[in-house]
């Protein structure tokens, strides 16, 4: 004989609550304007909303049952596999991975990969993966970047043309002071300190309008092979570095092929930085070791570091944090590396201090590079 147990008015009530929150919930799922769909722990799609079928030119019933994988262009296989592979280690979920999905039609789109986990009795039972098309914003973006490169053109040619009629009355100035001083050494000794004052405004003119000037003037290089021990001579003679800063050399010796002058600016620009992020004051390594193709120059310093925030930003135009900074420093430095068909990046700042990492590749392809 079977009993129905009589549901109490607070249970009912839970209940229908429960089914009114799944309801809320299909909707939102359904209707959420991002490609949504669910797998479980081996990847194998469990639910997809209609903006997913849609966008990928499936039916729903074609995508589930279907691996994750299946919908992932070919150039982001590798890097969804690890992501899957790290989520079933971790169950960590995935925050803003751009990724290339491939429509039915073989047609590929940008998005952005982001999951949360689906929980069912306490435990991980797959996750839900929310895609964001971006190819409009990067569309957007890329627009924006041209219209940037264009104005910067402009600006570029103005800033050339001021430099360059700057540079003639600066060096006037500048010799003018010391034949003050011949001429009339009593004026010199009794207002000496306003002297120097000048000469220094004077210098930090200088450099912006040296700055300015290598950044905009981007003659092709002119390569030869020279000793890095002989370009790093060269390149302190130019310097004036402070006391309390120590500089160590490589242990090794290496030829290379660059333009002497050009990279004697990437040198003088690194160490300078370093210099200055230090607050005249720790040390800097230059290491050079060969790694297959490459010779791999470092220069670390022992100063503060580059917060992650910034390290995007440092090798655009302009980009400074310094109050007389022109900010060209680092831009310059990247076109004459990668003129010589090289890198230049930051490598990870996680102890204090920043590590430039210049790569040059061993042979260059003469022809190549002087077009
Ligand atoms: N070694 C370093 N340590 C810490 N921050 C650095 C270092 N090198 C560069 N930066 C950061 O990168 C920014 C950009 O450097 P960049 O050389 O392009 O311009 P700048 O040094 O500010 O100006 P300029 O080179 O004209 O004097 C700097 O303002 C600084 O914030
Ligand atoms: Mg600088």
């Amino acid at each position: 004989m079977q009993y129905n147990i009589p549901i109490s008015q607070k249970d009912l009530k839970i209940e229908n609550e429960k089914i009114e929150f799944e309801k809320r919930h299909d909707e939102l799922y359904e209707n959420h304007p991002d490609l949504l769909c669910s797998v479980d722990i081996y990847g194998i799609i469990t639910d997809c909303n209609g903006s997913y079928a849609k966008n990928l030119g499936y039916t729903k019933e074609e995508i589930i049952g279907q691996s994750i994988f299946k919908y992932v262009s070919n150039i982001s296989k590798e890097l969804i596999v690890n992501e899957f592979n790290q989520w079933s280690a971790t169950l960590k979920k995935s925050t803003n991975v751009e990724i290339w999905i491939e429509r039915k039609d073989g047609t590929i789109f940008p998005v952005l990969f982001n999951t949360i986990n689906i929980i069912y009795n306490n435990s991980v039972v797959g996750q839900t993966i929310f895609l964001r098309d971006i190819s409009e914003m990067n569309k957007l973006k890329k627009q924006i970047e041209e219209q940037t490169k264009k104005r910067l053109l402009v600006v570029g040619e103005l800033s050339a043309r001021l430099a360059h009629d700057l540079r003639n009355p600066l060096s006037v100035l500048k010799n003018t002071i010391p034949l003050i001083q011949l001429k009339n050494p009593i004026l010199y000794e009794n207002t000496s300190s306003d002297f120097i004052r000048m000469e220094h405004a004077i210098t930090r003119m200088a450099h912006q309008v040296d700055e300015v000037l290598s950044y905009v003037k981007q003659k092709p290089v002119n390569l030869e092979k020279i000793f890095l021990s002989t370009l790093l001579k060269f390149t302190i003679e130019r310097l004036k570095i402070p006391d309390k800063i120590q500089l160590k050399f490589p242990q090794k010796d290496y030829e290379i092929f660059c333009d002497l002058e050009k990279m004697e600016v990437v040198f003088i620009n690194l160490i300078i930085n370093a210099t200055q992020a230090m607050e005249e004051r720790g040390s800097i390594s230059i290491a050079a070791y060969d790694e297959k193709e490459w010779i791999n120059i470092e220069f670390s310093d022992t100063g503060p570091g580059i917060p992650p925030e910034l390290l995007e930003r440092i090798f655009e135009p302009l980009f400074t944090t310094k109050q007389i900074g022109t900010g060209l420093g680092l831009v310059s430095c990247k076109n004459i590396i990668e003129n010589h068909k090289g890198t230049i990046t930051v490598k990870g700042t996680e102890k204090s201090g920043t590590t430039f990492l210049i790569k040059l590749p061993k042979k260059v392809d003469l022809a190549n590079t002087l077009q």
